[in-house]
């Protein structure tokens, strides 16, 4: 039994989200998904995500290919969370490629391609200026 772990925000569900979900499943058995607290996103970006953690945990959580959902309270503890899920896969979106190098002792680090031109931000900017 193989387990991937990935995480993000995944505010504002797009295509992209589906794709990394899908292609990070692909690596395993098992996928669970970080998703990124409110808390830690106002912290990061300086806003809060449009969709509060508890939806963006159970739209996530919904997918076929998402087998447990768990809030990321810390960007920094990424080790912790691979050791407590027991995960030996942990995929990320290549817009983190190398962050992740240091964790290669505790499992394999996977960095995918991002899908192009979509994003939460592209979107929500594209919603204000059609609105
Ligand atoms: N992702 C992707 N392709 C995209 C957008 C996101 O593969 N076009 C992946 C990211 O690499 C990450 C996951 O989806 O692994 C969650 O990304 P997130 O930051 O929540 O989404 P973004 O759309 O990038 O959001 P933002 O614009 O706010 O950064």
């Amino acid at each position: 039994m193989t387990t991937v772990i990935t995480f993000g925000t995944f505010d504002v569900f797009h295509v992209g989200h589906l794709r990394v979900i899908q292609r990070a499943a692909a690596f395993g058995d098992r996928l669970v998904v970080g998703v990124s607290a409110d808390a830690l996103n106002l912290r990061k970006k300086d806003r809060l995500p449009v969709f509060p953690e508890a939806e963006r945990m159970e739209i996530v959580g919904a997918l076929k290919e998402v087998d447990e959902v768990f809030l990321e309270e810390s960007l920094e503890l990424k080790r912790d969370y691979v050791q407590k899920y027991d995960a030996q896969v942990l995929v990320m979106g290549d817009d983190w490629a190398g962050r992740f190098d240091e964790l290669t002792d505790v499992c394999r680090v996977e960095y995918l391609p991002r899908t192009p031109a979509i994003s939460t931000t592209a979107l929500i900017e594209k919603i204000a200026s059609t609105a």
